[in-house]
């Protein structure tokens, strides 16, 4: 449909470095990304500069040199490790004489080659196309006439208005589909909450291997790969912890540094079911050496989505690959479990962690006494909705005494946005009292 060239397999790859970004391991992500999107990587151009060039993003020196490698390697595809304006884009094709795509765009190829769901596959296409809108314009028309020759028009702007047109029906088309979907999905959601069945979401960075840890803890073969991002959507199955409480796992869409935000608001439902979760578990690969850095992306990540706030457990995977290790359980000074090493291929561990989920799932769900005064009724009706409120009355001042089941920090997190933290107080249990 658009007058643009199709995105070759040979690549050229370009990776500035900016002042105060760790350059190697970015670097070394970078070319691990775009393999897993499935470019033959024919070179690597590296650099430094203070500042984007508005124009061309990288200096005239250095785009000459993307060229003539380029031109050198026969590439027919440049990507960028940075963030590039739709002007910068069009500029560099242009002098390039290749496609060019940005970090953003190199992702949502990825994930549109990896969507496996209905669900998915809509949110992909959907961050694509918003993504696209933007860098539609009559620029283009300098590739139309390298490949036709000189003298060929390129597409005039009534063919740009038409395809502007059809993507916006597109668009419009995807977002109703993928309402219902919504919609749908938070039927079963409600469901499952009224049925009082908790949910542990798995998040992580790509490749830590969430989807494997899925199946060894749940019992069931999904699609697990050696290549990033290989998980798109959520998958939800069924499982009994120790002690015989069902609980729904659900595992999620594989993170990354500097996430686009199109892909964020695309996998807005999917996220959800991270924040909305009991328990997350984050997952990490212990083979990692930068797994404190990832561990610290994920949190970003988990804020932007508005999920700071659930209880996590973090799971040291990969153990197999290191010799110092081995299956346990780290608690901290009240002896809450934190963090539990397993190898998810070998299974080691894996009957440890679910000890360890099922103790941090009866944590949170604890009961917890509330005062709520009459001009916080909203805060009330919420506790309601998600099906909290196990026993309540009324006293003479016309204050709600309420008895509630959610986890801890969740209950805090709205009582605050309530606006009335102060004259709530979130009464726990007496074992529970030295609990930070
Ligand atoms: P995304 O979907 O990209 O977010 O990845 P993921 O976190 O779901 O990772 P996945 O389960 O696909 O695993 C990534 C790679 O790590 C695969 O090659 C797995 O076989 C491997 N892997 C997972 N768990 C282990 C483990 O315990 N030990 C070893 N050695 N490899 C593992």
């Amino acid at each position: 449909m658009f007058e643009r060239p199709e995105a070759g397999q040979k690549a050229v790859l370009v990776h500035l470095e900016f002042p105060g970004v760790d350059f190697e391991s970015d670097r070394q992500e970078f070319i691990e990304l775009a393999r897993s999107a499935g470019a033959e990587v024919l070179a690597v151009i590296g650099g430094s500069r203070r500042h984007p060039d508005p124009g061309l993003f990288v200096g005239s020196g250095k785009a000459d040199e993307i060229a003539e490698a380029v031109a050198s390697t026969c590439a027919e595809l440049v990507i960028f490790n940075h963030e590039l304006s739709p002007s910068q884009e069009r500029n560099l094709e242009r002098l390039l004489k290749a496609r060019v795509l940005g970090r953003a765009g190199l992702i949502l190829d990825i994930f549109a080659a990896r969507a496996r769901s209905h669900e998915g596959k809509l949110q992909v296409e959907l961050a694509q196309l918003q993504h696209l809108v933007t860098r539609l314009v009559r620029g283009w028309t300098h590739l139309e006439r390298q490949r036709g020759g000189i003298g060929m028009r390129g597409p005039g702007e009534s063919q740009l208005e038409t395809d502007r047109r059809l993507i916006r029906d597109r668009i419009a088309s995807l977002k109703r589909q993928l309402e219902t979907v919504r919609q749908r999905r938070a039927r079963s959601r409600a469901a499952r909450d009224k049925r009082e069945v908790p949910t542990i979401s798995l998040v992580g960075y790509t490749n830590a291997g969430k989807s494997t840890l899925f199946n060894a803890m749940t019992g069931n073969q999904t699609f697990a790969s050696s290549q990033l991002f290989a998980t798109l959507d959520t998958t939800v199955r069924r499982l009994e912890l120790p002690g015989g409480d069902p609980v729904v796992v659900a595992d999620t869409v594989g993170f990354i540094r500097d996430l686009p935000h199109d892909l964020i608001a695309a996998f807005r439902a999917t996220l959800e079911e991270a924040r909305d979760a009991t328990l997350l578990l984050h997952v990490v690969d212990a083979a990692d050496p930068e797994r404190a850095t990832r561990i610290e992306q994920v949190r970003a990540v988990l804020e932007e989505i508005g999920a700071a706030e659930v209880p996590v457990l973090q799971v040291f995977n990969k153990i197999d690959l290191r010799e110092d290790e081995i299956p346990h359980i780290e608690r901290e000074e009240f002896g809450v479990a934190q963090r539990v090493f397993v190898s998810a291929r070998t299974g080691d561990g894996v009957e440890l962690l679910k000890d360890a989920v099922a103790e941090r799932v009866r944590e949170s769900v604890q009961r917890y006494e509330l005062v709520v005064p009459p001009r916080a009724a909203r805060l009330r009706s919420q506790l309601f909705e998600r099906h909290a409120v196990i026993a309540e009355s009324l006293d003479e001042e016309g204050r709600f005494h309420l008895s509630v089941s959610m986890p801890l920090r969740q209950l805090c997190r709205l009582c605050r946005e309530a606006g009335v933290a102060e004259p709530i107080e979130a009464r726990l249990p007496e074992e529970w009292e030295r609990t930070p």
